[in-house]
């Protein structure tokens, strides 16, 4: 993977880099001829939960991206303003960044495309709703992803066991989700504020989208070769759900979605994000060596 200067994409969104939500070019390359794909602890089961993440983020960050946009024109407050800008300028890198992963997944045969339609099926369901409940789904969702992202910054064993190429990009997406966490959240209230849709999103989300996200993620490991290997199974859903698991740890923090007094930045990430600033980027929002893939640099 390699990665240009964040500047020039900050330049042309001066909104969001004005408020701490700036939309970063990246465009990471997964180096050619790699047949990486069990990235989060070589295990099959918990490598095609991620290869799931990534084929329902492009139709879903699209979701969350219209779902704000519907009502940008009612926001007349100027900051508010320029986070949206962000953070529709962040979620569509994201969606770009997560196809080319995507392609890379497809190319060496893991059958990406079964997520990214289950998720469309499932939106579906919701777009049929009001606009205003759809920006509360929108607002659960990225509450589970700004709970997801902060594990992908802080699990060790994540870090530790996964392909370090990969990582890369998803550190990249997990800090902005921080960074643009209460953006959406933000709309809601200043055009619906509806306590009841947001005590509806949680279930709503769960019943469109859930099914299809256990089904397709049991079709990638049906399909891959190691399907009949139990003991490899039942360490990766312990590794996902086990106690201090990737998702487990996540899944408690869910209900306090529907506390009356909600809100996205009660949970303080400020710090870790900067920490992640730091790690991951120069003075100039270039991505430090660190995180360079010098294979695609010399070879750009
Ligand atoms: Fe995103
Ligand atoms: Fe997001």
């Amino acid at each position: 993977m390699t990665a240009r200067s964040t500047s020039p994409s900050v330049s042309r969104r001066p909104g969001g880099a004005s408020v701490g939500i700036p939309p970063r070019q990246m465009e990471f390359r997964i180096p050619q001829g790699s047949a990486r794909h069990a990235f989060f602890n070589q295990n099959v089961l918990a490598s095609s939960l991620f290869v799931v993440f990534s084929g329902i983020f492009p139709p879903g960050e699209r979701f969350f991206m219209e779902s704000v946009r519907r009502y940008r024109d009612e926001i007349t407050d100027p900051v508010l303003k320029a986070k949206i800008s962000g953070f529709m300028g962040q979620e569509a890198l994201h969606g770009r960044e997560h196809e080319r992963l995507n392609e890379f997944f497809a190319a060496r045969g893991i059958d990406v495309a079964v997520p990214e339609r289950m998720i469309r099926i499932g939106l579906g369901l919701l777009e049929k709703l009001p606009a205003s409940q759809q920006l509360a789904c929108t607002t659960f969702m990225e509450h589970f992803t700004a709970f997801l992202a902060e594990q992908w910054l802080t699990d060790e064993n994540f870090k530790s066991t996964s392909d370090p190429e990969m990582l890369k990009l998803w550190y990249w997406h997990a800090l902005e989700e921080l960074e643009h966490k209460s953006v959406a959240y933000d709309v809601f209230v200043q055009v619906s504020n509806s306590r009841a849709e947001r005590v509806l999103a949680g279930p709503l989300v769960v019943a469109a989208l859930l099914p299809g996200i256990a089904a397709s993620w049991a079709w990638l490991v049906v399909r891959d070769d190691e399907r009949l290997n139990v003991r490899e199974h039942a360490s990766g859903l312990r590794k996902l759900f086990g106690r201090g698991g990737f998702i487990s740890s996540i899944l408690p923090r869910m209900p306090e979605f529907v506390r009356p007094d909600f809100h996205p930045d009660q949970h303080d990430t400020r710090t870790l994000e900067q920490q992640w600033r730091d790690r991951l980027f120069g003075a100039e929002g270039e991505l430090l060596d660190e995180f360079r893939n010098r294979e695609s640099l010399s070879a750009a």
